[in-house]
């Protein structure tokens, strides 16, 4: 039987190749798209969103619109230097065919966690601001989820958004907080494994030849992607893969080593963002975090190639 999941999003360039793997996995049934502000606004995230699932067929997956600002920070620092102005890479998609999902995001969460209580995988690729809301809305729902897998924070890697912080925790790090202090099962896909995940140019080489509608989107869209990578990391048209590696979890996790450790952010100052690991319990007033810490790299990107290729 395959594994219902709801995938919370921000999209964006690597929330695409995730979104595209998912839809392309059998062993994964998408239950929806919920969409919010951070790579790009949120009106955009969401037309993204409907691009995405009409790209191969998957017009019957709802996406629903959340939130376009952080719960309570003031500053909206969206990511379109990394993923372009319309978040695919500045290539002015054409619009979508299919309507938006009239249920805003949160609600479409909670109502979805409680149609299927004890089988829906939540799986956060953005800003937690939807997911937020929908405990503030509904408490109950963090007995009702399998579990909640994301991809945001750094334990031991430095931030990309600020030197301590990673950029989907940051841009909304009360609604983060709140995630990983409520009590449900958290496995937190940072910075210590996603930067790690290198995509070279011989891995594009073969992305690229399968020749259909996700690999060719993907080519379209990536560049801007990789000269991000290229100006700040030299990386020299490599790029890291941070949302597609959940996917990859979600398949695959033996490819993952990971710690237990209740997980903290700060929400304030100069270090705001910053996800701490009470690795110790010397806080230990919270429920323990599956932490991932390392990773086999090159299976991850023959995995998740060989999705989009097959
Ligand atoms: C995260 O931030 C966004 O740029 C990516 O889509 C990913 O979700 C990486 O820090
Ligand atoms: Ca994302």
């Amino acid at each position: 039987m395959s594994q219902k999941i709801l995938i919370d999003t921000d999209p964006g360039i690597d929330d695409s190749w995730a979104i595209l793997a998912a839809l392309r996995s059998p062993e994964l049934d998408v239950l929806g798209l919920t969409t919010v502000f951070g790579n790009t606004d949120v009106d955009n995230c969401a037309l993204n969103g409907l691009r995405l699932v009409e790209l191969e067929g998957n017009d019957h997956i709802p996406v629903a619109r959340g939130a376009g600002g952080p719960l309570v920070r003031s500053s909206l620092d969206l990511g379109t230097m990394v993923h372009g102005l319309d978040g695919m890479g500045n290539t002015n998609p054409s619009p979508p065919k299919g309507e938006l999902d009239p249920m805003p995001a949160a609600q479409f969460i909670v109502d979805t966690i409680k149609k299927y209580p004890g089988e829906v995988t939540l799986v956060p690729l953005g800003p937690l601001t939807n997911i937020g809301l929908a405990l503030h809305q509904a408490p109950e729902i963090a007995s009702l989820v399998e579990e909640v897998v994301l991809m945001g924070g750094s334990v031991f890697a430095p931030g990309n958004i600020s030197p301590l912080a990673e950029a989907n925790v940051f841009h909304d790090p009360h609604a983060a907080e709140l995630v990983f202090r409520a009590d449900w099962d958290v496995t937190m896909i940072g910075l210590d494994v996603t930067t790690k995940i290198l995509v070279r140019p011989a891995d594009l080489d073969l992305l690229y030849a399968a020749n259909n509608p996700a690999s060719q989107l993907l080519r379209e869209i990536q560049p801007c992607y990789q000269d991000f990578h290229d100006q700040f990391y030299g990386l020299a048209g490599a790029f890291h893969l941070h949302d597609p590696s959940v996917i990859a979890y979600l398949l695959a996790p033996e490819l993952f080593s990971c710690i237990q450790a209740p997980v903290h952010v700060v929400t304030e100052g100069r270090c705001e963002g910053k996800t701490i690991a009470d690795i110790h319990r010397i806080w230990g007033e919270r429920n323990s975090t599956t932490v991932a810490t390392s990773v086999d790299s090159k299976s991850v990107v023959e995995l998740l190639t060989y999705i989009i290729t097959h």
